[in-house]
């Protein structure tokens, strides 16, 4: 079976592995930034076109502030630290979710990030920042509505390629195979459009441990998948 195209993955885990070494979250969450830098580079070279990453979810503002303002932190200093070998790497940048609620700095660091990556050939990351799959949904929803109550859309012409191309993803390609991380079997409101025919696996392993063999096991399980769409 060809591997996958294009590859999400719920990085979850980060304050179990800071809790089990008696370290602050934060610990967890900075060793799971290098578990990010790992990922995208097996990625690149493993040749996936796409690899979409749970960063932030729009239900994760219930976490103390403080948490939030260290993952914006980390967030600003992964730009910073990560975006010339991103560049030189080939990789595209892109992100998808409501990501323009965060700081005025931070979403201007992240625009350049993509546009200047935007030519980019190889591997294609997109970075979930304040995603949530309902709230994309809607987003799509509303914004069809606005075209049909402003007499430019016929609402008899939406089909599920118009909803696509309305949705953060649009241009991705199909997602085949969703990870998550750390032993939890849940979805956490991640690309529930998308996931339609995405096959989904659970694995054990925390996200800052996660590294180049993790990604190996995950593509080559799903190697032995059979996919079948509703066919036979
Ligand atoms: C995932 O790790 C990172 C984010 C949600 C930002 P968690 O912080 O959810 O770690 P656990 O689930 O508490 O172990
Ligand atoms: C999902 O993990 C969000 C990210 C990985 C960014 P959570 O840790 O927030 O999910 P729940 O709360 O366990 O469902
Ligand atoms: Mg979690």
């Amino acid at each position: 079976m060809a591997g996958p195209r294009h590859v999400a993955i719920i990085m979850d885990g980060n304050g179990r592995w800071a809790k089990r070494r008696h370290l602050p979250r934060v610990a967890g969450h900075r060793q799971g930034m290098e578990a990010v830098r790992r990922t995208i580079r097996a990625a690149g070279e493993i040749g996936l076109e796409a690899v979409t990453l749970y960063a932030f979810s729009s239900e994760n503002w219930r976490r103390p502030a403080d948490e939030i303002s260290d993952l914006m932190g980390l967030l600003r200093l992964y730009l910073q630290r990560e975006i010339d070998e991103l560049d030189r790497n080939g990789v595209r940048l892109r992100l998808i979710g409501d990501y323009r609620r965060f700081a005025p700095d931070l979403v201007q660091q992240l625009e350049a990030a993509c546009v200047r990556t935007a030519s980019n050939s190889g591997l294609t990351v997109a970075l979930a920042l304040n995603y949530g799959g309902q709230d994309e949904v809607v987003r799509a929803a509303r914004r069809l509505a606005e075209a049909a109550k402003a007499g430019t859309l016929d609402p008899a012409a939406i089909d599920i390629d118009l909803f696509e191309e309305c949705l953060d993803t649009a241009g991705l390609p199909p997602l085949d195979l969703m990870i998550r991380t750390s032993g939890e079997s849940r979805l956490s409101n991640f690309l529930l459009w998308q996931a339609a025919y995405a096959e989904l696996l659970f694995v054990d392993t925390l996200w800052p441990d996660f590294d180049r063999a993790a990604l190996e096991d995950a593509l080559a399980v799903f190697g032995k998948r059979e996919r079948r769409f509703g066919g036979r």
